[in-house]
C-alpha cells in the first residue's frame, strides 16, 4: 500500500460554508414557489446536499442518483454508469442537480442528458468546485461554489480512492496533479 499523500487546505470550512450560503440564496430566489426536485450525485454530493437543504425554506423534495466513471482510478474511463437509480419519477417536475465537481465534464453531461429524456420541466446544474481546465465536454453550470485549479482535491465529499471524503475542508493533494 502506498503511503498517505499530504494535504493542503483549499478552502476551509468557512469558506465553504460561506459559499454554500451564498449559493442557498440564488436557489431559493428562483425556486422558492417552485417545489424543485433536487437530485444528488452519489456520492461526492451528499455533504453538499445535506448542508445546502438546511439553508432552502420551502418545499423540496430530494433523492440521489449513483454515477461512476472513476472507479479507483484518479483518471475517468470515460463511460458512466448508473450504479443507483433515482426513486422519484421526474416527468415534469422541476429538477435541480447537485454536484461536487465538474472536472471533463463527461459525467454530469451522461447525466443531463440521461434526465432531459424522463422530460423534466426544467433541469439545472449545481455544482459545488469547477476546474475548467480539464474540461473535455462543454458544460452549463447554473449555480457554481467554486472554481479550483488543476490540482487532485478532496474532502467535503470528494474522495481519492475513496478516503478523505469526511474532511471538513476542500484539499488539495500535494504532487497529485
Ligand atoms: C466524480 C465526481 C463527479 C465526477 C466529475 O465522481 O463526484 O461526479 O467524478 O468528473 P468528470 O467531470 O470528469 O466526469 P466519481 O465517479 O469519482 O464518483 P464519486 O462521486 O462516488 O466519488
Amino acid at each position: 500500500m502506498s503511503s498517505q499523500p499530504k494535504l493542503h487546505v483549499l478552502f476551509n470550512r468557512q469558506e465553504i460554508e460561506a459559499t454554500v450560503s451564498r449559493l442557498a440564496a440564488e436557489i431559493s430566489q428562483d425556486y422558492h414557489d417552485r417545489h424543485p426536485l433536487l437530485i444528488g450525485v452519489l456520492k461526492g454530493s451528499f455533504m453538499l446536499m445535506a448542508d445546502l437543504i438546511r439553508h432552502l425554506d420551502f418545499p423540496l423534495e430530494v433523492d440521489f442518483i449513483g454515477l461512476s466513471s472513476y472507479g479507483k482510478d484518479r483518471q475517468t474511463s470515460g463511460k458512466v454508469k448508473v450504479v443507483h437509480e433515482l426513486s422519484t419519477p421526474i416527468k415534469g417536475r422541476e429538477v435541480l442537480v447537485i454536484d461536487d465537481i465538474v472536472d471533463t465534464g463527461l459525467t454530469v453531461s451522461f447525466l443531463l442528458d440521461y434526465l432531459r429524456k424522463k422530460k423534466p420541466a426544467s433541469l439545472k446544474l449545481c455544482a459545488l468546485t469547477d476546474k475548467p481546465s480539464r474540461r473535455r465536454v462543454p458544460v452549463t453550470i447554473d449555480y457554481l461554489g467554486f472554481t479550483v485549479p488543476n490540482k487532485f482535491i478532496v474532502g467535503y465529499g470528494l474522495d481519492w480512492d475513496e478516503k478523505f471524503r469526511n474532511l471538513p475542508d476542500i484539499c488539495f493533494l500535494e504532487g497529485e496533479d
